[in-house]
Protein backbone atom coordinates (compact mmCIF):
# COMPACT_ATOMS: atom_id res chain seq x y z
CA UNK A 1 0.00 0.00 0.00
CA UNK A 2 1.46 3.49 -0.87
CA UNK A 3 1.65 5.62 2.09
CA UNK A 4 0.73 9.19 1.65
CA UNK A 5 2.10 10.88 4.76
CA UNK A 6 5.45 11.62 6.60
CA UNK A 7 5.29 10.67 10.38
CA UNK A 8 8.15 13.03 12.51
CA UNK A 9 10.13 11.13 15.50
CA UNK A 10 7.10 12.37 17.98
CA UNK A 11 4.42 10.79 16.14
CA UNK A 12 3.06 13.65 14.05
CA UNK A 13 1.53 13.25 10.66
CA UNK A 14 2.69 15.33 7.77
CA UNK A 15 0.31 14.57 4.41
CA UNK A 16 2.27 14.24 1.10
CA UNK A 17 1.83 16.89 -1.11
CA UNK A 18 -0.01 16.29 -4.21
CA UNK A 19 0.28 17.67 -7.93
CA UNK A 20 -1.46 21.14 -6.94
CA UNK A 21 1.10 21.53 -3.96
CA UNK A 22 4.01 21.98 -6.24
CA UNK A 23 2.19 24.87 -8.19
CA UNK A 24 0.97 27.09 -4.95
CA UNK A 25 4.73 26.11 -3.67
CA UNK A 26 6.45 27.21 -6.38
CA UNK A 27 4.24 30.64 -6.00
CA UNK A 28 4.85 31.00 -3.18
CA UNK A 29 8.98 30.49 -3.52
CA UNK A 30 8.74 33.17 -6.32
CA UNK A 31 6.96 35.72 -4.37
CA UNK A 32 9.12 35.47 -1.49
CA UNK A 33 12.57 35.44 -3.58
CA UNK A 34 11.42 38.61 -5.60
CA UNK A 35 10.97 40.27 -1.92
CA UNK A 36 14.56 39.47 -1.17
CA UNK A 37 15.70 40.26 -4.20
CA UNK A 38 14.92 43.71 -3.86
CA UNK A 39 16.59 43.45 0.02
CA UNK A 40 20.05 42.38 -2.65
CA UNK A 41 20.39 39.11 -0.62
CA UNK A 42 21.88 36.32 -2.61
CA UNK A 43 19.36 33.25 -2.79
CA UNK A 44 20.83 30.12 -1.27
CA UNK A 45 19.11 26.68 -1.92
CA UNK A 46 20.60 23.71 0.39
CA UNK A 47 19.57 20.21 -1.13
CA UNK A 48 19.17 17.83 1.50
CA UNK A 49 18.22 19.23 5.29
CA UNK A 50 19.58 15.96 6.94
CA UNK A 51 22.40 16.17 10.03
CA UNK A 52 24.58 18.39 7.96
CA UNK A 53 22.58 20.32 5.42
CA UNK A 54 19.58 21.71 8.20
CA UNK A 55 22.29 23.32 10.26
CA UNK A 56 24.79 24.64 7.15
CA UNK A 57 21.02 25.89 6.01
CA UNK A 58 20.96 27.91 9.53
CA UNK A 59 24.23 29.41 9.24
CA UNK A 60 24.10 30.66 6.29
CA UNK A 61 20.85 32.45 6.80
CA UNK A 62 22.23 33.70 9.73
CA UNK A 63 25.30 36.03 7.85
CA UNK A 64 25.14 39.31 8.19
CA UNK A 65 27.53 42.46 6.80
CA UNK A 66 28.87 44.40 8.95
CA UNK A 67 25.91 46.57 9.81
CA UNK A 68 24.07 43.36 11.12
CA UNK A 69 21.96 43.01 7.67
CA UNK A 70 21.12 39.59 6.60
CA UNK A 71 22.78 39.30 2.88
CA UNK A 72 22.09 35.90 2.39
CA UNK A 73 17.95 34.18 1.54
CA UNK A 74 18.06 30.57 2.34
CA UNK A 75 15.73 27.40 0.84
CA UNK A 76 16.60 24.32 2.61
CA UNK A 77 15.09 21.79 -0.45
CA UNK A 78 13.86 18.49 0.48
CA UNK A 79 12.26 15.64 -1.25
CA UNK A 80 8.94 14.74 -0.05
CA UNK A 81 9.82 11.53 0.88
CA UNK A 82 7.33 9.35 3.14
CA UNK A 83 10.82 9.21 5.62
CA UNK A 84 12.04 12.55 5.56
CA UNK A 85 9.00 15.08 4.20
CA UNK A 86 8.08 16.19 7.48
CA UNK A 87 11.34 17.78 8.37
CA UNK A 88 9.94 20.65 5.72
CA UNK A 89 6.78 21.65 8.03
CA UNK A 90 9.02 21.41 11.03
CA UNK A 91 12.05 23.52 9.67
CA UNK A 92 8.99 25.97 8.59
CA UNK A 93 7.70 26.16 11.68
CA UNK A 94 11.17 27.11 13.15
CA UNK A 95 12.32 23.55 14.69
CA UNK A 96 14.51 21.72 13.75
CA UNK A 97 14.56 18.55 12.10
CA UNK A 98 17.62 17.30 13.82
CA UNK A 99 18.13 16.60 17.26
CA UNK A 100 20.97 18.60 18.90
CA UNK A 101 22.54 18.70 22.18
CA UNK A 102 24.12 22.59 20.85
CA UNK A 103 21.96 24.89 22.95
CA UNK A 104 22.86 27.32 19.97
CA UNK A 105 20.56 25.11 16.68
CA UNK A 106 16.98 25.44 18.05
CA UNK A 107 17.27 29.21 18.66
CA UNK A 108 19.29 29.75 15.64
CA UNK A 109 16.82 28.09 13.15
CA UNK A 110 13.81 29.96 15.32
CA UNK A 111 15.40 33.33 14.55
CA UNK A 112 15.96 32.71 11.17
CA UNK A 113 12.98 31.05 10.29
CA UNK A 114 10.68 33.71 12.74
CA UNK A 115 12.60 36.57 13.31
CA UNK A 116 14.73 37.19 10.62
CA UNK A 117 13.03 35.49 8.34
CA UNK A 118 16.00 34.47 5.84
CA UNK A 119 15.25 30.61 6.19
CA UNK A 120 12.75 29.04 4.30
CA UNK A 121 11.92 24.91 3.73
CA UNK A 122 10.83 23.34 0.39
CA UNK A 123 10.07 20.17 -1.61
CA UNK A 124 10.24 21.63 -4.77
CA UNK A 125 12.92 20.73 -7.34
CA UNK A 126 11.87 24.36 -9.30
CA UNK A 127 13.11 26.33 -6.51
CA UNK A 128 16.77 25.12 -8.16
CA UNK A 129 15.46 27.88 -10.73
CA UNK A 130 15.88 31.29 -8.63
CA UNK A 131 19.01 30.10 -6.99
CA UNK A 132 22.58 31.89 -6.92
CA UNK A 133 24.54 28.95 -5.12
CA UNK A 134 23.38 25.89 -4.26
CA UNK A 135 24.83 23.91 -1.71
CA UNK A 136 24.61 19.78 -2.00
CA UNK A 137 24.29 18.11 1.15
CA UNK A 138 22.81 15.16 0.06
CA UNK A 139 23.91 11.71 1.56
CA UNK A 140 26.28 9.39 -0.79
CA UNK A 141 26.86 5.78 0.94
CA UNK A 142 28.88 3.04 0.96
CA UNK A 143 27.31 -0.32 0.94
CA UNK A 144 28.79 -3.00 2.56
CA UNK A 145 27.89 -6.63 1.73
CA UNK A 146 29.38 -8.51 4.27
CA UNK A 147 29.94 -7.71 8.00
CA UNK A 148 34.13 -6.95 8.49
CA UNK A 149 35.12 -6.70 5.14
CA UNK A 150 34.56 -3.36 3.81
CA UNK A 151 36.16 -4.23 0.38
CA UNK A 152 32.92 -6.35 -0.52
CA UNK A 153 31.16 -3.29 -0.85
CA UNK A 154 30.51 -0.05 -3.27
CA UNK A 155 29.63 3.42 -3.44
CA UNK A 156 25.60 4.36 -3.41
CA UNK A 157 25.66 6.91 -6.29
CA UNK A 158 22.06 7.03 -7.08
CA UNK A 159 20.95 9.79 -4.53
CA UNK A 160 23.85 11.86 -5.53
CA UNK A 161 23.50 11.60 -9.22
CA UNK A 162 19.97 12.05 -9.31
CA UNK A 163 20.27 15.41 -7.49
CA UNK A 164 22.97 16.59 -9.80
CA UNK A 165 20.88 15.77 -12.34
CA UNK A 166 17.65 17.44 -11.48
CA UNK A 167 20.27 20.63 -10.15
CA UNK A 168 21.36 20.63 -14.35
CA UNK A 169 17.55 20.33 -15.26
CA UNK A 170 16.46 23.84 -13.15
CA UNK A 171 19.72 25.74 -12.42
CA UNK A 172 20.85 28.96 -13.82
CA UNK A 173 24.12 28.56 -15.86
CA UNK A 174 25.46 31.14 -13.48
CA UNK A 175 25.01 29.45 -10.60
CA UNK A 176 27.53 27.52 -8.17
CA UNK A 177 26.83 24.21 -7.59
CA UNK A 178 28.87 23.83 -4.10
CA UNK A 179 29.11 19.99 -3.31
CA UNK A 180 29.48 19.02 0.61
CA UNK A 181 28.70 15.43 0.48
CA UNK A 182 31.85 13.18 1.27
CA UNK A 183 33.00 11.90 -1.78
CA UNK A 184 34.32 9.20 -3.49
CA UNK A 185 37.84 11.11 -4.47
CA UNK A 186 37.07 12.45 -8.45
CA UNK A 187 33.37 12.23 -8.01
CA UNK A 188 33.01 16.51 -9.10
CA UNK A 189 35.56 16.29 -11.85
CA UNK A 190 34.73 12.78 -12.78
CA UNK A 191 30.94 11.78 -12.20
CA UNK A 192 29.22 15.34 -11.38
CA UNK A 193 31.05 17.44 -14.25
CA UNK A 194 30.27 15.14 -17.29
CA UNK A 195 26.52 14.73 -15.56
CA UNK A 196 26.11 18.42 -15.60
CA UNK A 197 27.70 19.40 -19.20
CA UNK A 198 25.53 16.70 -20.53
CA UNK A 199 22.27 17.80 -19.56
CA UNK A 200 23.71 22.04 -20.19
CA UNK A 201 24.34 20.83 -23.56
CA UNK A 202 20.58 19.39 -23.86
CA UNK A 203 19.65 23.03 -22.74
CA UNK A 204 21.20 24.90 -25.46
CA UNK A 205 23.99 26.42 -22.47
CA UNK A 206 27.67 26.12 -23.56
CA UNK A 207 28.89 27.18 -20.42
CA UNK A 208 29.97 24.50 -18.08
CA UNK A 209 28.76 24.08 -14.66
CA UNK A 210 30.33 26.15 -11.97
CA UNK A 211 31.02 23.32 -9.76
CA UNK A 212 32.76 22.80 -6.14
CA UNK A 213 33.51 21.08 -3.50
CA UNK A 214 34.41 21.79 0.48
CA UNK A 215 33.45 18.60 2.78
CA UNK A 216 31.97 19.40 6.14
CA UNK A 217 33.72 18.52 9.35
CA UNK A 218 30.59 18.94 11.38
CA UNK A 219 30.09 17.28 14.94
CA UNK A 220 26.67 16.85 15.65
CA UNK A 221 26.79 16.97 19.59
CA UNK A 222 27.54 20.26 21.81
CA UNK A 223 29.62 22.11 19.45
CA UNK A 224 27.09 21.45 16.28
CA UNK A 225 27.20 25.13 14.87
CA UNK A 226 30.55 26.17 15.43
CA UNK A 227 31.88 22.75 13.90
CA UNK A 228 30.23 24.13 10.66
CA UNK A 229 30.62 28.02 11.16
CA UNK A 230 33.69 28.17 13.37
CA UNK A 231 35.89 25.97 11.67
CA UNK A 232 38.75 25.22 8.94
CA UNK A 233 37.49 25.04 5.65
CA UNK A 234 38.98 22.99 2.43
CA UNK A 235 37.92 24.15 -0.99
CA UNK A 236 38.37 24.08 -4.64
CA UNK A 237 36.34 24.98 -8.13
CA UNK A 238 36.60 22.63 -11.55
CA UNK A 239 37.97 26.11 -12.80
CA UNK A 240 39.18 29.52 -11.86
CA UNK A 241 35.90 30.95 -11.89
CA UNK A 242 34.39 28.28 -9.81
CA UNK A 243 37.08 28.91 -7.41
CA UNK A 244 36.87 32.40 -7.06
CA UNK A 245 33.15 31.75 -6.32
CA UNK A 246 33.31 29.35 -3.37
CA UNK A 247 35.85 31.65 -1.95
CA UNK A 248 34.25 34.36 -1.88
CA UNK A 249 30.77 32.02 -0.52
CA UNK A 250 32.50 30.51 1.95
CA UNK A 251 34.41 33.53 3.05
CA UNK A 252 30.95 35.13 3.45
CA UNK A 253 29.42 32.27 5.30
CA UNK A 254 32.01 30.74 7.41
CA UNK A 255 34.02 32.73 10.01
CA UNK A 256 37.68 31.70 7.67
CA UNK A 257 38.96 35.12 9.55
CA UNK A 258 39.36 32.87 12.70
CA UNK A 259 39.70 29.88 11.27
CA UNK A 260 41.64 29.97 7.53
CA UNK A 261 40.66 28.55 4.29
CA UNK A 262 43.03 25.97 2.52
CA UNK A 263 42.29 26.37 -1.35
CA UNK A 264 43.06 23.35 -3.41
CA UNK A 265 44.39 23.19 -6.66
CA UNK A 266 41.51 20.70 -7.85
CA UNK A 267 38.25 19.12 -6.31
CA UNK A 268 39.85 16.09 -6.09
CA UNK A 269 42.23 16.99 -4.21
CA UNK A 270 39.69 18.74 -1.44
CA UNK A 271 37.65 15.04 -1.69
CA UNK A 272 40.57 13.41 -1.10
CA UNK A 273 41.79 15.41 2.08
CA UNK A 274 38.21 14.21 3.84
CA UNK A 275 38.42 10.89 2.81
CA UNK A 276 42.43 10.71 4.25
CA UNK A 277 41.32 12.47 7.21
CA UNK A 278 38.61 10.29 8.50
CA UNK A 279 40.89 7.26 7.07
CA UNK A 280 43.81 8.55 9.71
CA UNK A 281 41.00 8.85 12.30
CA UNK A 282 39.68 5.23 11.70
CA UNK A 283 43.22 3.65 12.02
CA UNK A 284 44.36 5.46 14.92
CA UNK A 285 41.25 3.87 16.74
CA UNK A 286 41.06 0.23 15.31
CA UNK A 287 45.36 -0.21 15.99
CA UNK A 288 44.04 0.15 19.88
CA UNK A 289 42.08 -3.42 19.20
CA UNK A 290 44.70 -5.55 19.34
CA UNK A 291 46.61 -3.54 22.40
CA UNK A 292 42.97 -3.55 24.05
CA UNK A 293 42.87 -7.51 24.29
CA UNK A 294 46.58 -7.82 24.98
CA UNK A 295 45.78 -5.33 28.59
CA UNK A 296 42.44 -7.93 29.02
CA UNK A 297 44.74 -10.52 28.53
CA UNK A 298 47.64 -9.40 30.53
CA UNK A 299 46.38 -7.81 33.60
CA UNK A 300 46.62 -4.36 32.30
CA UNK A 301 44.34 -1.17 32.54
CA UNK A 302 44.99 0.36 28.92
CA UNK A 303 42.60 3.45 30.23
CA UNK A 304 45.89 4.39 32.74
CA UNK A 305 48.35 2.95 29.96
CA UNK A 306 46.80 5.73 27.25
CA UNK A 307 46.65 8.33 30.04
CA UNK A 308 50.28 7.69 30.54
CA UNK A 309 51.03 8.23 27.17
CA UNK A 310 48.57 10.73 26.42
CA UNK A 311 50.92 13.62 28.82
CA UNK A 312 53.31 13.52 25.73
CA UNK A 313 52.65 16.42 23.65
CA UNK A 314 52.93 14.17 20.17
CA UNK A 315 51.01 11.51 21.17
CA UNK A 316 47.82 13.77 23.05
CA UNK A 317 45.51 12.42 20.65
CA UNK A 318 45.68 9.05 21.14
CA UNK A 319 42.15 8.07 22.46
CA UNK A 320 40.26 4.82 23.84
CA UNK A 321 38.33 3.45 20.94
CA UNK A 322 35.11 1.73 23.45
CA UNK A 323 32.86 -0.20 21.56
CA UNK A 324 33.31 0.77 18.18
CA UNK A 325 33.62 3.52 15.94
CA UNK A 326 30.37 4.39 15.13
CA UNK A 327 28.21 7.53 13.23
CA UNK A 328 28.29 8.06 9.85
CA UNK A 329 31.36 9.02 8.39
CA UNK A 330 34.22 6.95 10.10
CA UNK A 331 32.82 3.86 9.26
CA UNK A 332 32.31 4.61 5.36
CA UNK A 333 34.88 7.12 4.36
CA UNK A 334 37.76 5.03 3.64
CA UNK A 335 35.48 2.49 1.79
CA UNK A 336 34.32 5.64 -0.80
CA UNK A 337 38.31 5.87 -1.52
CA UNK A 338 39.17 2.61 -1.72
CA UNK A 339 36.44 1.99 -4.05
CA UNK A 340 37.22 5.32 -5.93
CA UNK A 341 40.32 3.73 -6.81
CA UNK A 342 39.09 1.11 -9.14
CA UNK A 343 35.63 2.34 -9.84
CA UNK A 344 36.13 5.95 -11.24
CA UNK A 345 40.06 5.79 -11.78
CA UNK A 346 39.97 2.07 -13.33
CA UNK A 347 43.13 0.90 -11.50
CA UNK A 348 43.36 -2.98 -10.84
CA UNK A 349 45.57 -3.42 -8.18
CA UNK A 350 45.13 -3.45 -4.68
CA UNK A 351 46.86 -0.74 -3.14
CA UNK A 352 44.92 -0.01 0.25
CA UNK A 353 46.02 -2.23 3.08
CA UNK A 354 45.81 -0.33 6.55
CA UNK A 355 42.45 1.87 5.04
CA UNK A 356 40.32 -1.15 4.79
CA UNK A 357 41.85 -3.08 7.40
CA UNK A 358 41.06 -0.35 10.05
CA UNK A 359 37.57 -0.16 8.81
CA UNK A 360 37.36 -3.76 9.25
CA UNK A 361 38.59 -4.07 12.90
CA UNK A 362 36.58 -0.74 14.31
CA UNK A 363 33.14 -2.71 12.39
CA UNK A 364 33.68 -5.94 14.41
CA UNK A 365 34.93 -4.40 17.62
CA UNK A 366 31.52 -4.23 19.63
CA UNK A 367 31.26 -8.40 19.03
CA UNK A 368 33.59 -9.07 21.90
CA UNK A 369 31.77 -6.69 24.35
CA UNK A 370 29.26 -10.07 23.91
CA UNK A 371 31.79 -12.58 24.64
CA UNK A 372 32.98 -10.29 27.86
CA UNK A 373 29.08 -10.18 29.43
CA UNK A 374 28.86 -14.16 28.60
CA UNK A 375 32.06 -14.60 30.91
CA UNK A 376 30.95 -12.36 33.11
CA UNK A 377 27.51 -14.16 33.77
CA UNK A 378 28.91 -17.55 33.39
CA UNK A 379 31.49 -16.43 36.34
CA UNK A 380 27.90 -15.27 38.16
CA UNK A 381 26.70 -19.19 37.15
CA UNK A 382 24.31 -17.39 35.29
CA UNK A 383 23.72 -18.25 31.53
CA UNK A 384 23.10 -15.86 29.02
CA UNK A 385 20.38 -16.92 27.17
CA UNK A 386 17.31 -15.58 28.98
CA UNK A 387 19.37 -13.51 30.10
CA UNK A 388 17.61 -9.55 31.13
CA UNK A 389 20.39 -7.18 29.87
CA UNK A 390 20.93 -3.42 29.89
CA UNK A 391 22.48 -1.58 27.71
CA UNK A 392 23.37 1.76 28.39
CA UNK A 393 23.84 4.00 25.77
CA UNK A 394 22.92 3.62 22.16
CA UNK A 395 24.22 6.39 19.80
CA UNK A 396 27.75 6.34 18.51
CA UNK A 397 29.53 8.79 20.92
CA UNK A 398 28.93 10.53 24.32
CA UNK A 399 25.88 12.96 25.23
CA UNK A 400 24.39 12.45 21.23
CA UNK A 401 21.13 10.84 19.93
CA UNK A 402 23.08 9.70 16.67
CA UNK A 403 22.96 6.25 16.56
CA UNK A 404 24.24 5.66 13.01
CA UNK A 405 26.53 2.98 13.09
CA UNK A 406 26.98 2.74 16.56
CA UNK A 407 28.07 -0.11 18.59
CA UNK A 408 25.59 -0.14 20.89
CA UNK A 409 23.63 -1.77 17.48
CA UNK A 410 26.27 -4.83 17.18
CA UNK A 411 26.33 -5.78 21.02
CA UNK A 412 22.35 -5.56 21.07
CA UNK A 413 22.05 -8.20 17.76
CA UNK A 414 24.80 -9.97 19.00
CA UNK A 415 23.55 -10.85 22.09
CA UNK A 416 20.21 -11.41 21.19
CA UNK A 417 21.56 -14.05 18.76
CA UNK A 418 22.71 -15.91 21.68
CA UNK A 419 19.55 -15.91 23.59
CA UNK A 420 19.42 -13.01 25.84
CA UNK A 421 16.88 -10.50 26.05
CA UNK A 422 17.70 -6.79 25.87
CA UNK A 423 16.27 -3.38 27.34
CA UNK A 424 18.30 -0.26 26.58
CA UNK A 425 18.68 3.31 27.97
CA UNK A 426 19.51 6.28 26.54
CA UNK A 427 19.34 9.55 27.44
CA UNK A 428 19.41 11.17 24.13
CA UNK A 429 17.23 9.04 21.66
CA UNK A 430 13.82 8.37 21.24
CA UNK A 431 13.35 6.01 18.75
CA UNK A 432 16.19 3.60 17.75
CA UNK A 433 15.35 3.05 13.87
CA UNK A 434 17.76 0.93 13.19
CA UNK A 435 15.46 -1.57 15.14
CA UNK A 436 12.58 -0.03 14.88
CA UNK A 437 12.66 -0.24 11.62
CA UNK A 438 14.99 -2.65 10.88
CA UNK A 439 13.38 -4.13 7.68
CA UNK A 440 14.05 -0.23 5.93
CA UNK A 441 16.42 1.33 7.14
CA UNK A 442 19.02 2.28 6.72
CA UNK A 443 18.02 1.03 3.55
CA UNK A 444 15.26 -2.52 2.48
CA UNK A 445 18.37 -4.43 1.69
CA UNK A 446 21.27 -3.04 4.29
CA UNK A 447 20.57 -3.18 7.79
CA UNK A 448 23.09 -4.69 10.32
CA UNK A 449 19.85 -7.66 10.74
CA UNK A 450 20.98 -9.17 7.65
CA UNK A 451 24.22 -10.64 9.96
CA UNK A 452 22.65 -12.09 12.70
CA UNK A 453 19.86 -14.67 13.73
CA UNK A 454 16.64 -14.54 15.54
CA UNK A 455 16.51 -10.86 15.21
CA UNK A 456 12.92 -10.18 14.33
CA UNK A 457 11.94 -9.74 17.66
CA UNK A 458 14.46 -6.16 18.29
CA UNK A 459 11.68 -4.36 15.66
CA UNK A 460 9.85 -4.28 19.46
CA UNK A 461 12.53 -2.88 20.94
CA UNK A 462 11.61 0.71 22.75
CA UNK A 463 14.60 2.84 24.08
CA UNK A 464 13.72 3.91 28.02
CA UNK A 465 14.03 6.88 29.16
CA UNK A 466 13.68 5.73 33.25
CA UNK A 467 17.06 4.31 34.09
CA UNK A 468 15.48 3.17 37.52
CA UNK A 469 12.73 1.11 35.93
CA UNK A 470 15.11 -0.04 33.03
CA UNK A 471 17.32 -1.40 35.80
CA UNK A 472 15.09 -3.25 37.81
CA UNK A 473 15.72 -7.20 37.89
CA UNK A 474 18.87 -6.96 35.29
CA UNK A 475 21.09 -9.66 35.15
CA UNK A 476 24.06 -7.15 33.66
CA UNK A 477 24.08 -3.85 32.66
CA UNK A 478 26.80 -2.55 29.96
CA UNK A 479 28.77 0.98 30.01
CA UNK A 480 28.24 1.56 26.33
CA UNK A 481 28.54 5.06 26.28
CA UNK A 482 30.13 7.54 28.19
CA UNK A 483 27.16 9.79 28.15
CA UNK A 484 27.50 12.21 31.67
CA UNK A 485 24.22 10.55 33.06
CA UNK A 486 26.37 7.42 33.54
CA UNK A 487 29.74 8.77 34.83
CA UNK A 488 28.73 9.51 38.78
CA UNK A 489 26.49 6.58 39.46
CA UNK A 490 26.79 4.85 42.32
CA UNK A 491 27.29 0.80 42.60
CA UNK A 492 25.24 0.71 46.22
CA UNK A 493 22.06 2.58 44.29
CA UNK A 494 23.20 0.71 40.80
CA UNK A 495 22.84 -2.79 42.68
CA UNK A 496 20.04 -1.71 44.95
CA UNK A 497 17.98 -0.66 41.82
CA UNK A 498 18.81 -3.73 40.06
CA UNK A 499 17.41 -5.62 43.33
CA UNK A 500 20.53 -8.20 43.40
CA UNK A 501 24.31 -7.89 42.35
CA UNK A 502 24.44 -8.43 38.19
CA UNK A 503 27.21 -8.62 35.78
CA UNK A 504 28.90 -5.02 35.24
CA UNK A 505 30.59 -4.26 31.95
CA UNK A 506 33.04 -1.12 31.23
CA UNK A 507 33.27 -0.64 26.96
CA UNK A 508 34.22 3.04 27.73
CA UNK A 509 36.77 3.44 31.17
CA UNK A 510 33.88 4.86 32.60
CA UNK A 511 34.54 2.67 36.48
CA UNK A 512 37.22 3.47 38.20
CA UNK A 513 39.07 1.39 40.21
CA UNK A 514 37.19 2.45 43.58
CA UNK A 515 34.07 1.44 41.70
CA UNK A 516 35.07 -1.99 40.24
CA UNK A 517 36.19 -2.51 43.77
CA UNK A 518 32.61 -1.66 45.27
CA UNK A 519 30.61 -3.94 42.59
CA UNK A 520 33.07 -6.58 43.67
CA UNK A 521 32.41 -6.14 47.30
CA UNK A 522 28.59 -5.89 46.68
CA UNK A 523 28.78 -9.58 44.57
CA UNK A 524 29.02 -8.14 41.28
CA UNK A 525 31.08 -9.20 38.46
CA UNK A 526 33.00 -6.92 36.33
CA UNK A 527 34.70 -7.02 33.14
CA UNK A 528 35.61 -4.29 30.99
CA UNK A 529 37.23 -3.54 27.09
CA UNK A 530 40.98 -3.88 27.51
CA UNK A 531 40.71 -3.54 31.86
CA UNK A 532 42.77 -6.71 32.65
CA UNK A 533 43.97 -5.23 36.38
CA UNK A 534 40.02 -6.15 37.01
CA UNK A 535 40.92 -9.62 38.14
CA UNK A 536 43.63 -7.84 40.41
CA UNK A 537 40.74 -5.95 42.12
CA UNK A 538 38.43 -9.24 42.36
CA UNK A 539 41.19 -10.97 43.91
CA UNK A 540 42.25 -8.56 46.20
CA UNK A 541 38.72 -8.16 47.84
CA UNK A 542 38.45 -12.00 47.78
CA UNK A 543 41.48 -12.14 50.18
CA UNK A 544 40.15 -8.93 52.24
CA UNK A 545 36.86 -11.15 52.74
CA UNK A 546 38.95 -13.91 53.95
CA UNK A 547 40.96 -12.16 56.06
CA UNK A 548 37.90 -10.60 57.78
CA UNK A 549 36.35 -14.03 57.92
CA UNK A 550 39.33 -15.43 59.41
CA UNK A 551 39.29 -12.22 61.99
CA UNK A 552 35.92 -13.12 62.76
CA UNK A 553 35.89 -16.81 63.51
CA UNK A 554 38.86 -16.20 65.39
CA UNK A 555 37.32 -13.53 67.50
CA UNK A 556 34.26 -16.28 67.65
CA UNK A 557 36.62 -18.76 68.63
CA UNK A 558 38.33 -16.35 71.30
CA UNK A 559 34.35 -15.21 72.60
CA UNK A 560 33.03 -19.00 73.02
CA UNK A 561 36.46 -19.53 75.40
N1 LIG B 1 26.59 13.67 9.94
C1 LIG B 1 27.86 13.99 10.09
O1 LIG B 1 28.35 13.99 11.20
C2 LIG B 1 28.73 14.40 8.91
C3 LIG B 1 29.98 15.01 9.14
C4 LIG B 1 30.77 15.40 8.07
C5 LIG B 1 30.32 15.14 6.77
N2 LIG B 1 29.13 14.52 6.55
C6 LIG B 1 28.71 14.27 5.18
O2 LIG B 1 27.67 15.16 4.81
C7 LIG B 1 26.79 14.52 3.89
C8 LIG B 1 25.34 14.58 4.39
O3 LIG B 1 25.28 13.83 5.59
P1 LIG B 1 24.05 13.94 6.60
O4 LIG B 1 24.54 13.37 7.87
O5 LIG B 1 23.47 15.29 6.59
O6 LIG B 1 23.03 12.92 5.87
P2 LIG B 1 21.44 12.79 6.12
O7 LIG B 1 21.04 11.45 5.61
O8 LIG B 1 21.11 13.19 7.52
O9 LIG B 1 20.83 13.91 5.19
C9 LIG B 1 20.75 13.85 3.80
C10 LIG B 1 19.42 14.47 3.42
O10 LIG B 1 19.37 14.63 1.99
C11 LIG B 1 18.08 14.31 1.55
N3 LIG B 1 18.10 14.02 0.12
C12 LIG B 1 18.57 12.92 -0.50
N4 LIG B 1 18.41 13.04 -1.84
C13 LIG B 1 17.83 14.24 -2.06
C14 LIG B 1 17.40 14.93 -3.22
N5 LIG B 1 17.51 14.39 -4.44
N6 LIG B 1 16.86 16.16 -3.07
C15 LIG B 1 16.73 16.70 -1.86
N7 LIG B 1 17.09 16.10 -0.72
C16 LIG B 1 17.65 14.88 -0.81
C17 LIG B 1 17.68 13.15 2.43
O11 LIG B 1 16.30 12.93 2.44
C18 LIG B 1 18.23 13.60 3.80
O12 LIG B 1 17.30 14.38 4.51
C19 LIG B 1 27.31 13.09 3.74
O13 LIG B 1 28.13 13.01 2.61
C20 LIG B 1 28.14 12.88 4.98
O14 LIG B 1 29.16 11.93 4.77
C21 LIG B 1 28.31 14.17 7.60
Amino acid sequence: MVKHYSISPDGEKFKLPEADDFVREFERLQNIVGNQRDKDREIVVVMGVGFVGAVMAAVVADTEDENGNPTKFVIGMQRPSTRSYWKIPFLNRGLPPVQAEDPEVAPMIHRCVNEKKTLTATFTYDVLKLADVVVVDVQCDYLKESLGDVKNGQTDMVALEKSLEIIAEHISPRALVLIETTVAPGTTEQVAYPIMRKVFRKRGIEKDPLLAHSFERVMPGKHYVASIRDFWRVCSGINEEATNRVVKFLEEVINTKEYPMTVLNRPIESETAKIVENSFRATILAFLDEWSLFAERNGVDLIKVLEAIRVRPTHSNIIFPGPGIGGYCLPKDGGLGVWAYRHIHGFEDDIFKITPLAIDINDTRALHVAQLVRDALRNMSRPLAAAEILLLGASYREDVGDTRYSGSELIVRRLTEMGAELRVHDPYVRHWWEFEKQDEYPSPTHSLKRFFRSQDKLAGLHIQQDLKQALYGADAVIFAVRHKHYLDLDPDTLVETAGAPLAVIDCFGILDDVKIKRYFELGCEVKGLGRGHVKRIKDKVRAEREEMLMALSAKHKADST
